[in-house]
Parts: C-alpha cells; sequence; structure tokens
C-alpha cells in the first residue's frame, strides 16, 4: 500500500503539496486465493482419468504477487485423498506452519476440511510453484508461484515484452497413487510416466496427442521471459528451442550471472526464468521446443520427449499457412549426458552485486556429511518381492531410510511432545566409512528411523552431499525447505576434506533450494540456520522420497522475540 500524506506548506506561499510515500518502500498488500481439491476427468492421449485438481485445472492455477505481499490461500478438501500443499522455494521465515509437507510441518487436511496457509514472500524474486506434499498427488496438483518485483522496481534484466510460464510435468494413463502404493508394497521400481508434459501438454510426438501442444505465439523482434519450472515426479529434464538461444537470469527466484545457452537442464524441483528474443522478422518457418530427461540411474525411465510449438505471428496479407511452413527441431544432448550437466551447473553464479549481493557464509559452525542414495529393504516373509534380488528397493541419507510419523514433527516439537515421534539424534556422518562411489559394499540394508538433525538458531551450516554407488550411482536433484543455500563446490567420486575445500567458491556461488549431487559425486553447501522451525530435505525424485531418501532439520528458536517460531494458527489440520 503507497501510505500518501497531506502536508500543509505555509512557508511561503500558502500551497498544498500531496507527498506520497513511493509503494516500494511501502509494506505488500494481502492476496486472498482460493484453492478447491476437487476430482477433475481429463484426457491426454486418449485416456481418460479422474484425477485430484486445484479448482478443476490442470497444471492449477497460478499465484502472482509482488515481493512483499503476503499470500492467504484457503485451501479446502472436496477429494476422498488426504492434501497438504507445498509452498515450493518460499523461505517461510518464522511461518513453518505454513510450508506444507505432510506429517513434517503439519498433518495433512482431511476430506470435507479446510486450512489456511498464512504466509509473507520476504527478499525473493522471480518464478517459484507451488505443489501437492503427500504420497505423488504433486503429479497432477502443481502450479506457478510468481513473485514480481515489488512496485516500480526494474528487473536487472531487459524488461521483457512478455512473460510466459513454462511448467513441466509427467503424465500417467493410470492412477499414480495406485503406481506407487503397488511398487511400495512389492519392493520394485515403480512404473513409468507416459508422457511428458509443457503446460499439461504432451504435444506432438506422442499418439493421439497433436491437439494437445503448447503453442507459444512470439511476435518478430521481441524479448519474452519464460519461466521455467519443472513439475515433473521422477526425472531431470534438458530442454532447447530449435534454433534460438536462451539467456538464463534466474534460478530458483534469485538473479543469477546472465549467461546464453541453447539448452538448458533443469531437475524437478528447480525453477529458472530464460530470456526468449525473438528473430527481427518473421523467419517463414515454425520451431519446436522440446524436453527429454536426463538420465543417469539403472532403473526403467520415460524416454520420451514432449514438444510445444514456437510460432510466429504471420505478417498481415501474407499468403503463409503455418502448417506449410517448416518446421525446425531442436538437437537435445545424449540421455545421459553427464558433462553436459557438469558444465551446466558450472556456468551458474549468483550476480553478487552490491544490489544483490551473495551473502555465502564465511565462517562455518558446524560441518556435515551426508551419503544420499539407493539401498534395500528385507522383503516380509511368505512374500516374494520385485527388488533387487528379492529384496526391497529403498533409499537412504547417511543410511537412515526415514519413517514417515502419524503426527507432524513440528506440532509435536512446539507442543514438547516429540518423545515417541522423532528422535533427535540424526547422524553427522555415515556410521561407516567405505568407499562411497568404488565397489558397494555387501551389505545393502538400510536402517529405518524419523530422526531430525537439530540446530541452534543462525547456526552456520555446511553440508557436504555424496552420492553412492549402491544399486548404481545416480544423480539427486536434493530439495531444502525454509532456506536457500549456496553451492560452494562440487565434483566427481568421494569428497575430499583436505583436498576440495581448496576450490570452493564462496565469492560468486549460485543461491537456490534444489541442487543436484552430482551422479557419483559430492555436492558442498553452505546455509545459516537463521529460520526457526522444522525443514524438510529430500530428493526431489518422488520415488525416491517414497523410498525414504528424505531427513529434517529442527532449528530451535533465537533468545529474542523476533527469532522464534510463530504459534500455530487456529486451524491448523489434526491428525
Ligand atoms: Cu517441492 Cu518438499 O518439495
Amino acid at each position: 500500500m503507497g501510505v500518501c500524506t497531506i502536508q500543509l506548506l505555509l512557508a511561503s506561499m500558502g500551497f498544498f503539496i500531496l507527498l506520497c510515500r513511493l509503494p516500494q518502500h511501502a509494506q505488500g498488500i494481502t492476496r486472498h486465493y482460493k484453492f478447491n481439491i476437487t476430482m477433475q476427468s481429463v484426457t491426454r492421449l486418449c485416456h481418460t482419468k479422474s484425477m485430484v485438481t486445484v479448482n478443476g485445472q490442470f497444471p492449477g492455477p497460478r499465484i502472482v504477487a509482488n515481493e512483499g505481499d503476503r499470500l492467504l490461500v484457503k485451501v479446502t478438501n472436496h477429494v476422498p485423498n488426504n492434501i497438504s500443499i507445498h509452498w515450493h522455494g518460499i523461505r517461510q521465515l518464522r511461518s513453518g506452519w505454513a510450508d506444507g509437507p505432510a506429517y513434517i510441518t503439519q498433518c495433512p487436511i482431511q476430506t470435507g476440511q479446510s486450512y489456511v496457509y498464512n504466509f509473507t514472500i520476504i527478499g525473493q524474486t522471480g518464478t517459484l510453484w507451488w505443489h501437492a506434499h503427500i504420497s505423488w498427488l504433486r503429479s497432477t496438483v502443481y502450479g506457478p508461484l510468481i513473485i514480481l518485483p515489488k512496485h516500480n522496481v526494474p528487473y536487472p534484466f531487459q524488461k521483457p515484452y512478455k512473460e510466459v510460464p513454462i511448467i513441466f510435468g509427467e503424465w500417467f494413463n493410470t492412477d499414480p497413487e495406485a503406481i506407487i502404493s503397488q511398487a511400495l508394497r512389492m519392493g520394485g521400481g515403480p512404473n513409468v510416466s507416459d508422457a511428458y508434459t509443457i503446460n499439461g501438454l504432451p504435444g506432438p510426438l506422442y499418439n493421439c496427442s497433436t491437439k494437445d501442444t503448447f503453442k507459444l505465439k512470439v511476435k518478430p523482434g521481441k524479448t519474452y521471459l519464460l519461466r521455467m519450472i519443472n513439475a515433473a515426479l521422477n526425472d531431470e529434464l534438458f530442454f532447447s528451442i530449435a534454433n534460438h538461444t536462451l539467456i538464463v537470469v534466474e534460478a530458483d527466484a534469485i538473479y543469477v550471472k546472465p549467461f546464453e545457452t541453447d539448452t538448458i537442464l533443469i531437475t524437478p524441483g528447480q525453477t529458472t526464468n530464460v530470456l526468449l528474443t525473438t528473430k527481427p522478422s518473421f523467419p517463414g518457418a515454425t520451431f519446436l521446443m522440446t524436453a527429454r530427461p536426463y538420465v543417469t540411474g539403472q532403473g526403467t525411465f520415460d524416454n520420451s520427449t514432449v514438444a510445444g510449438i514456437l510460432e510466429y505471428e504471420s505478417p498481415i496479407h501474407s499468403s503463409f499457412s503455418i502448417k506449410n511452413l517448416p518446421l525446425f527441431k531442436p538437437t537435445l544432448p545424449p540421455l545421459n549426458d553427464t558433462s553436459f550437466a557438469t558444465n551446466f551447473a558450472e556456468k551458474l553464479h549468483s550476480l553478487a552485486s552490491p544490489e544483490f549481493p551473495a551473502n555465502v557464509p564465511d565462517r562455518v559452525d558446524q560441518r556435515f556429511f551426508f551419503t544420499v542414495g539407493l539401498g534395500t529393504s528385507p522383503c516380509d516373509k511368505n512374500q516374494t518381492c520385485q527388488g533387487p534380488n528379492g529384496t526391497k528397493f529403498a533409499a537412504s541419507v547417511n543410511n537412515i531410510s526415514f519413517v514417515q510419523p502419524n503426527t507432524a514433527l513440528l506440532q509435536s516439537h512446539f507442543f514438547g511432545q516429540s518423545k515417541d515421534v522423532y528422535s533427535p539424534d540424526f547422524p553427522i556422518n555415515p556410521f561407516h566409512w567405505f568407499n562411497y562411489t568404488g565397489n558397494p559394499p555387501n551389505n545393502t540394508m538400510v536402517g529405518n528411523a524419523t530422526k531430525v538433525m537439530v540446530l541452534s538458531f543462525n547456526t552456520s551450516v555446511e553440508l557436504i552431499m555424496q552420492d553412492t554407488s549402491i544399486l548404481g550411482a545416480e544423480s539427486h536433484p536434493l530439495h531444502l525447505h525454509g532456506f536457500n543455500f549456496f553451492v560452494v563446490g562440487q565434483g566427481f567420486g568421494n569428497y575430499d576434506p583436505n583436498k576440495d575445500p581448496e576450490n570452493f567458491n564462496l565469492v560468486d556461488p549460485i543461491e537456490r533450494n534444489t541442487v543436484s549431487v552430482p551422479s557419483g559425486g559430492w555436492v558442498a553447501i553452505r546455509f545459516l540456520a537463521d529460520n526457526p522451525g522444522v525443514w524438510f530435505m529430500h530428493c526431489h525424485l518422488e520415488v525416491h522420497t517414497s523410498w525414504g531418501l528424505k531427513m529434517a532439520w529442527l532449528v530451535l528458536d533465537g533468545k529474542l522475540p523476533n527469532q522464534k517460531l510463530l504459534p500455530p494458527p487456529s486451524d491448523l489440520p489434526k491428525c
């Protein structure tokens, strides 16, 4: 809200001046949204299914706000499933009750119940997104969360002519809830998706799908801001537009040093803004934009390609029919192109300017070393399992496969009732050293527990996440709730605490909320634990989360009143 005051200047001539404090100095506004969780029948690839949606929309509605605004989103559950919504990447300063992961910060919203998510967007501008955070419901329940700068504050790049969200998803012909529950029962890998989608549309490279194609209609000589989101369940994606170059300007709602690229790589959970400048004049051609996965794991995967069309508005009186124009296709990197992934990660840097500083913690209070990767669990007696050698697939952090509690961690912490819910002793490093990226150990069984890592307020954390080769090395996009972190280093093989820190970038590392642990390698991140609450951290490949590749940080209150978690809202769902 702009605040205006009338000041009577009697001094010389006695006229009124209306002084308005410009809105960028002012508080934001409150924006209200209603999310009705409803079943909706949707058809893709000639398969119709009834699925869980927000307001019957697929993808879900766009939330648009300015930095500094407060959002009140009333979610009402009209479906048989329990639901909760996560505002992916929102820092949730002292408002952890609004973060959304089921059984971590809240009990899910049950059928017929409502919950109002109440939070303020502070210090973040760009593209984020929201999604269901329970089981696999995010396969259909997701949408963009667009944070514009405060009023009258420009972007640190050329003002785009138009802004277009591009949200990638995965389409399953059958019910994803049935797929994951069957996989968890039998211990094998879940069925893979039937298509990738751009804004819910698989595009012309699939059977029975040409009419479901996303079209980006553009004018020549203009710059478009594409707000890219990877909402796919289980796949990192390459994306490219034929004969066009993209300029990356932002990642996870933080501006980056702009760089040009033909192809981007985006993991589930990541968002990125890119500028697309169109050809100076009508090119007499149309251009495909395509995405397909980057895959490092050993399991089966959906190797198909989603395509949308970049279509230039034809000049008036032109005789062109779009159908007769030549169609160009982009060339994407090979499916397992880890060197592309490495090079792309190395191009990402914070702006680190006076206006947009990179506040990398330079002192470190606590160092942690977490292995992340797959493992196995024993098969129940009298059952045959479909995992490795008759076991069940599992996944872990420091060999602990997280067991989901029956009540939310945050409530049990806040009300001092955590004794039977979690233990505060998550290990700071693996119990046993092994050659993490060499020959895997004979025993691949994981442990099962609900453990949290406790941090006192304002602890400066350095965390190394090390991939393991157990059941195959694999890239894992790790997402931390409640914080952004700086990616200060990464490498292949085993992390070397004596040599590798020398090469850390503490000057302009990328700041984000989701980062890939390289396949057969490690990543080093730093963050300041300045946000009290319980913060989930997990692989954003949903299958790995389901198998237990997740843990939680508990950040204690600070001493000052403004360093404490606020009390829970009265409508907080009960389990
Ligand atoms: Cu986007 Cu915990 O997730």
